[in-house]
C-alpha cells in the first residue's frame, strides 16, 4: 500500500493536495452468520487488509472518484447522484448520497481509492471502502457522528444506493473493531463489547484460506434467505428470529421443511454466537473450536448456503488437525476460517492447497490473519 503514490495521484487528480489519508479494514466474521438481520448477535474482527482513500474537498459541486487498482476516474455531480448506479463507484458515491439523505452537510469532493482485501472473497472489501469515505467525509467536513451512527450511514450506502440488502455486520466490524479483540455486536439494541482474542498467547492463530470461489450479495440468494427469515418472524408473530425461544415451539408451528431448516440455522447460530462470546471472553479460545464446526455444519445442512470448494476447504482443514473451521461471510464461496495451533496455519492451507489440486479447483490463497484496528485517520 503506497501512500506516497496515492498522494501524488491525488495531486494530480485534484489539482491540489490531500487534505488527509483515512483507512477502514476488511473483516472476518469469527461466528454468527445471516444473524445480523434477524436482529441477532454477530462476533467478528477487523483484518489488516485495508481500503484507504486520499480526500480533499472541492467547490464545484463534483464527487470525483478515482480507483487506483482499476485506474478508472468517475465524475458525478452531487445533484446527479442516484441509488442504483453500477459499478465500483457506488461504494463511494453512495456514502456522499447517505450522509446527505442523512441530513449532513456534504458537498463536492475528490476521493483517490486504494485497497488491498480482495473482491468478492467475503471480506467486506465494499464495507471496507464505504466505512473509509465515511471516515474522511466526517472529518473533512467536520460532522459530528459516533461511530456506531457512522457504520449505520455505511450500510444505508450498500442497502439503498448500491442496493444490497445486507445487515450491519460488515460495517459496524469495519468501523468499530480494535486491534487484538474480536467484536461482539447486538444487532437489534447496538450494544457492543469488546472481547479480548489474545490468540499468540493461547498458542493459537487463525488461517483465513480464500477459496478463490466468487461470491455476489446482489445477487437472488442472499436475499431470498433474509425474505425466508421475515416471512417465518411474521408466522411465528415476532418482530425478528432472534426473538424465537423455544425452537421446537416454533419449528413445529412452520409450514414447510425448508423454513424450519432456515430458522433453525438462525436461532442455533445466535445461541452459537453467545456462547462463543462467553468463551472468548472467560479465556478459553480453544473452545471456539467446536463452535466454529456447528456453525459450519449449520450453514451447509440448514441454511445451505456453502459450495462443494468450501465444505472441501472446511473438511481438509479439520483433517489436517485444525481446532475448529467454518465458512465466513455471506456464503456461496468466499473464505473459510480455520482455528489452528500457533505455527499449523500455513501447513494446513497446503493441504487443502493440495487437496483442490486433486479435486480439480483452481488455487486457494491463504493468508494467517491477528485482529486489526478499525477505521481511523492515516495522516
Ligand atoms: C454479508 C452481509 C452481512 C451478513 C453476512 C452474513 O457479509 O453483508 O450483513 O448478513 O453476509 O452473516
Amino acid at each position: 500500500m503506497d501512500i506516497q503514490q496515492l498522494s501524488s495521484d491525488h495531486r494530480t487528480q485534484a489539482g491540489r493536495e490531500p487534505e488527509g489519508v483515512w483507512f477502514a479494514p476488511g473483516r472476518v466474521n469469527l461466528i454468527g452468520e445471516h444473524t445480523d438481520y434477524n436482529d441477532g448477535f454477530v462476533l467478528p474482527f477487523a483484518l489488516e487488509k485495508k481500503a484507504v482513500v486520499a480526500v480533499s474537498r472541492r467547490d464545484d459541486g463534483v464527487v470525483s472518484m478515482r480507483s487506483e487498482e482499476l485506474d478508472e476516474q468517475v465524475d458525478v455531480a452531487i445533484a446527479d447522484l442516484e441509488p442504483g448506479t453500477e459499478g465500483w463507484s457506488s461504494y463511494l458515491a453512495g456514502v456522499v448520497w447517505a450522509l446527505r439523505q442523512s441530513g449532513q452537510e456534504v458537498s463536492g469532493v475528490t476521493i483517490t481509492l486504494t485497497s488491498d482485501v480482495p473482491l468478492g472473497a467475503g471480506l467486506s472489501s465494499s464495507a471496507a471502502i464505504e466505512c473509509a469515505v465515511v471516515a474522511a467525509l466526517c472529518d473533512v467536513f467536520g460532522l459530528d457522528i459516533d461511530p456506531m451512527e457512522r457504520a449505520r450511514v455505511a450500510q444505508l450506502a450498500e442497502n439503498a444506493y448500491v442496493g444490497a440488502p445486507t445487515g450491519l455486520l460488515d460495517q459496524a466490524a469495519s468501523t468499530l473493531c480494535r486491534e487484538d479483540f474480536g467484536l461482539f455486536l447486538d444487532c437489534r439494541s447496538f450494544e457492543t463489547a469488546q472481547v479480548p482474542l489474545p490468540m499468540a498467547e493461547a498458542g493459537l492463530e487463525i488461517l483465513v484460506l480464500d477459496t478463490k470461489t466468487p461470491h455476489s450479495h446482489v445477487d437472488g440468494e442472499y436475499g431470498a434467505r433474509r425474505r425466508t427469515c421475515e416471512e417465518a418472524a411474521a408466522i411465528l408473530g415476532v418482530p425478528a428470529l432472534r426473538d424465537v425461544t423455544d425452537l421446537d415451539a416454533a419449528l413445529a408451528q412452520l409450514p414447510d421443511e425448508t423454513m424450519r431448516k432456515r430458522v433453525r440455522h438462525v436461532v442455533t447460530e445466535n445461541s452459537r454466537t453467545v456462547e462463543a462470546y462467553e468463551v472468548a471472553r472467560s479465556g478459553s479460545l480453544r473452545d471456539l473450536g467446536p463452535l466454529l464446526d456447528a456453525s459450519h455444519a449449520s450453514m451447509r445442512d440448514d441454511y445451505e448456503i456453502t459450495v462443494p470448494t468450501v465444505d472441501l476447504a472446511v473438511a481438509v482443514a479439520r483433517e489436517a488437525g485444525a481446532l475448529g473451521a467454518r465458512m465466513t461471510g455471506g456464503g456461496f464461496g468466499g473464505c473459510i476460517i480455520a482455528l489452528c495451533e500457533a505455527g499449523s496455519g500455513d501447513g494446513i492451507g497446503q493441504r487443502v492447497s493440495e487437496a483442490y489440486a486433486a479435486a480439480g479447483y483452481g488455487a486457494p490463497q491463504w493468508f494467517i490473519a491477528t485482529p486489526a484496528p478499525g477505521a481511523g485517520r492515516l495522516r
